[in-house]
Parts: C-alpha cells; sequence; structure tokens
C-alpha cells in the first residue's frame, strides 16, 4: 500500500499508510480535545490497528526500562532507575504493536522554553520503520503545543536528529542545569555526546540563563 503524506494544523505531519494515517489523525483529534479520549471512535480505531504511539500506561514503564538499560548496556545513553521512569513517565511516548512497548522517546521539560528529547530507542528489530521518527514527532509536536521555544538532544547519533531539521551546536552553550545528570555517566566529564538543536520558534535564552552566562564571564 503506498505511503501518504499530509500536514494537519500547519505543524502536524503524518506520514504513512491510510491506515497509519487515520489511527495517528484520531490520535491528534483526541489530543486536541475533538474526541473524548475513551470515545467509540477511539475502539474502532483500536480495532483497525493495534499499533500506536501514545502516552504510556505506568504499568508499561518496565518494558521502558529494559529498551532504555539495553542501549545503557551500549553506551548510547544512561540506565534510568524504576522509580525515576514511573515519576517521569508523562513525559514519554511509546510505541506499542499488539500489547508490546517496542519503542520510546520522552520530552523532559527543562525551563520555561527549553525542553530535552531523551530517551528515544526502538527495539531493534524494528528500527528502520520509521518507529523512532515518529515517536520523535510525538514529542515535538507536544513541545509545540507547550510553547516550546528550543528542544535539544545530547547525542551520540547526532546523524538521525540531522535529518530531523536538528542543528548541532557546541553543548557548552546549554544552560548549565541540563547536564546535571551527566554526573550519573561513567563518561563524565570526558563524554563524546553531540548537542543537537532544533528552534520550534525564535528561542529567547531566560534570564536564569543569562544571569549564568554572566557569572561564567566574571570567572
Ligand atoms: C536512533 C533510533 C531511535 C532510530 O529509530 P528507527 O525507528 O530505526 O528510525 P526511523 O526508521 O524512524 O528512521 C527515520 C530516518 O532516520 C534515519 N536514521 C535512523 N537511525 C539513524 C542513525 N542511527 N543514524 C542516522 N540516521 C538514522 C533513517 O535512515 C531514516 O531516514 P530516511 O527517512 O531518510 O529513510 C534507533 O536506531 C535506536 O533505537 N537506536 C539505539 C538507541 C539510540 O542510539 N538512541 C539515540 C540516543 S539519543
Amino acid at each position: 500500500m503506498g505511503t501518504m503524506n499530509l500536514q494537519f494544523w500547519g505543524h502536524h505531519r503524518i506520514v504513512g499508510s491510510p491506515r497509519e494515517i487515520v489511527i495517528e489523525y484520531g490520535r491528534i483529534l483526541r489530543q486536541k480535545g475533538f474526541l473524548p479520549p475513551n470515545s467509540r471512535s477511539r475502539k474502532q480505531f483500536v480495532k483497525m490497528s493495534e499499533a500506536f504511539i501514545r502516552k504510556p500506561k505506568l504499568k508499561e514503564m518496565k518494558a521502558v526500562k529494559v529498551l532504555i538499560d539495553g542501549e545503557a548496556g551500549n553506551g548510547a545513553m544512561l540506565p534510568r532507575p524504576i522509580m525515576e521512569l514511573y515519576e517521569t513517565a508523562r513525559d514519554f511516548y511509546v510505541y506499542v504493536e499488539e500489547n508490546e512497548v517496542l519503542g520510546c522517546c520522552a520530552l523532559h521539560i527543562e525551563m520555561e522554553n527549553l525542553a530535552e528529547i531523551r530517551s528515544i530507542v526502538v527495539k531493534s528489530d524494528q528500527r528502520g520503520k520509521n518507529v523512532g521518527v515518529k515517536l520523535l514527532q510525538a514529542c515535538m509536536d507536544e513541545a509545540d503545543d507547550l510553547g516550546i521555544e528550543r528542544v535539544y538532544a545530547l547525542t551520540r547519533v547526532p546523524d538521525f536528529f540531522l535529518k530531523h531539521e536538528f542543528i548541532e551546536i557546541d553543548k557548552h552553550k546549554l544552560p548549565h542545569k541540563v547536564f546535571n545528570d551527566c554526573v550519573r555517566c561513567p563518561l563524565f566529564p570526558d563524554c563524546d555526546e553531540v548537542a543537537m538543536v532544533h528552534d520550534l520558534r525564535p528561542y529567547n535564552p531566560s534570564a536564569f540563563e543569562i544571569g549564568q552566562r554572566s557569572e561564567d564571564d566574571a570567572t
């Protein structure tokens, strides 16, 4: 079946088969409040396909941990304690097929205008099927809805983000606060992660960040 590429509300782009587009369109309508979350139409969508990108159920966070920790073993990301994953469950989107969590991605808010894309993983046998890009898009749509100006990722796969309209910046230009997690990393402070950013709207560093820069300049 052919692939379609439709754009809704300016920034919602849906790429996929007609069936995937119907499902994704339903998700957007529910997210925008045009459909109630448990409407009959949602059940009809469920019948059409059992693959979704959606917010996780708490009981699915153990599967999210397995995905993340699997990549932590490869050095792609930090392992996340399960309690932290429960606390940040609302940051996540998951890709679920036949009730199995096959991918995840999180949008973590750092400050008024800045959020991080983190923990993006697709199960190894599901890669190359556009799951990663759809998870990324779900997080970017949410960032846009929240009015976030800049989204960044600290990554060892910059090419994936380059393909999706991120650009590389000097990671020292990110506010110090975003490196809080890094002290837990075995590679700290000799980290080889690259900072990638995508500006959804003009980025104005917050007063907090400007204050931090002036302190740096003084030392
Ligand atoms: C990175 C990752 C999430 C991509 O997921 P995926 O489902 O395989 O990606 P998609 O199928 O959606 O790929 C979309 C596009 O990105 C490209 N892409 C995917 N992985 C890439 C990579 N590692 N490097 C460069 N480009 C990549 C694809 O070729 C595709 O390009 P196209 O649209 O021109 O065909 C997945 O490879 C993964 O889980 N990697 C291990 C964890 C990891 O390193 N995460 C990033 C840490 S920040």
